[in-house]
């Protein structure tokens, strides 16, 4: 069963953005790790990533349109200001994991409120790309 993994803005520039909050870690490094994981646990990952908020908001109708057994979403910073993309989680009945690398809560305020969070069976922060990778482990659960 395929698990969506669906990435928001500036999260293409992983590795070399902000390296002391986010880690050297690439998107694709990312991918790398949540692929073997997968294997492990007997799910694929389908792995995107757009800076463009329709996209992430098409993709959401998509796993459900395809049978995906969930979502993990990472909103990044449409995380605190899109009611749209909290409308597609609540949408759909694939559960959505909402993943971030960094622990929001222990930032600036403006990134205290999650409206994902809302939409979300479950919420993994502040683990770095391990994040993902206990997003998965608790989707393998469900
Ligand atoms: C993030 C946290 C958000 O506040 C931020 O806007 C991001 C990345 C994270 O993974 O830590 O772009 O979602």
């Amino acid at each position: 069963q395929t698990v969506y993994v669906l990435n928001g803005p500036n999260l293409n520039l992983l590795g070399t953005r902000e390296p002391e909050i986010y880690g050297s870690a690439t998107l694709d490094d990312i991918a790398d790790m949540l692929d073997d994981r997968a294997r492990d646990l007997g799910l694929a990952i389908d792995m995107r990533q757009s800076n463009h908020e329709g996209h992430l908001i098409d993709w959401l109708h998509e796993a459900q349109a395809e049978g995906a057994k969930a979502v993990l979403l990472n909103a990044a910073g449409f995380t605190h200001t899109s009611v749209a993309l909290l409308d597609a989680c609540l949408a759909i009945r694939t559960p959505v994991v909402e993943v971030h690398l960094s622990d929001p809560s222990k930032r600036e305020d403006f990134r205290h409120h999650s409206f994902i969070a809302k939409g979300a069976v479950h919420t993994v922060q502040g683990l770095g790309p391990q994040s993902y990778v206990a997003a998965l482990e608790y989707v393998a659960g469900l």
